[in-house]
């Protein structure tokens, strides 16, 4: 489900997909792309993404693996979230830009919701409390195997390692979380193989981006 056609103007593609499967490489590639084709749109991030959602996103990614209780985390994203939705990405959205968030609910679902035990009912209803229907209208999941993630996170990765040091089958629950969110969300959800060349992928995601809101292209 969407926001309602009455106040949706803009269109909201969000990026999932576990540690090293080259987000924030593929949304740089884009916003390349949308600057020189001189589209609105604006990049972001979750954790993150607003002034005060950044401070919330330094509790959050680094530090002790179990510095804080599955709960206490959910509220913190989910918190961090709130302020971003509603100071950064429904505003762009009113405007009528295009917004690549770097992650967002689907990540919650499986981190806290399957990682973490916190369940996806309590992830779903807290979502549905704090954000009605607010969803992405197109999310690409970029899938890789953990052991090749993992891998290519630590090369580059400084202080935000929180999640990368939780073990191996985490991850693996973690990619398989994604993949049955993609199966259960075949419209609105893309699985893209993340092993593919870079140039290959980004040439992907701009075709799926050009057929699935091909009004702004
Ligand atoms: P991110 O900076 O996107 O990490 P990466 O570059 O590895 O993709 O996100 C930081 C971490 O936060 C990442 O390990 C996933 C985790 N996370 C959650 O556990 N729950 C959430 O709701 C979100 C948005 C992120």
């Amino acid at each position: 489900m969407h926001i309602s056609a009455a106040s949706k103007k803009g269109y909201f593609i969000t990026f999932e997909g576990g540690e090293g499967s080259g987000k924030s490489t593929q949304l740089k590639l884009l916003s390349t792309y949308f600057e020189k084709s001189g589209l609105p749109f604006i990049a972001t991030r979750e954790p993150g993404g607003s002034e005060n959602a950044e401070k919330i996103r330094s509790l959050l990614v680094s530090g002790a693996v179990d510095s804080w209780d599955p709960v206490t985390e959910t509220l913190l994203f989910t918190a961090a979230r709130s302020d971003h939705l509603n100071r950064i990405v429904k505003p762009a959205i009113t405007e009528g830009k295009i917004v690549i968030c770097d992650r967002f609910f689907d990540s919650t679902l499986v981190y806290q919701g399957i990682g973490k035990g916190i369940g996806e009912v309590y992830i779903k209803s807290l979502h549905n409390m704090v954000f009605g229907n607010f969803m992405p209208d197109l999310t690409v999941i970029l899938d890789i195997a953990p052991e090749i993630g993992l891998k290519r996170a630590d090369a580059r990765r400084g202080n935000e390692n929180r999640f990368e040091q939780l073990d191996i089958k985490f991850h693996q629950n973690i990619r398989e979380g994604f993949l049955q969110i993609a199966q259960n969300e075949m419209e609105r959800c893309v699985v893209l193989d993340a092993t593919k060349d870079t140039e290959t992928l980004h040439k992907q995601i701009v075709g799926i981006i050009k057929e699935k809101c091909g009004v702004f292209l």
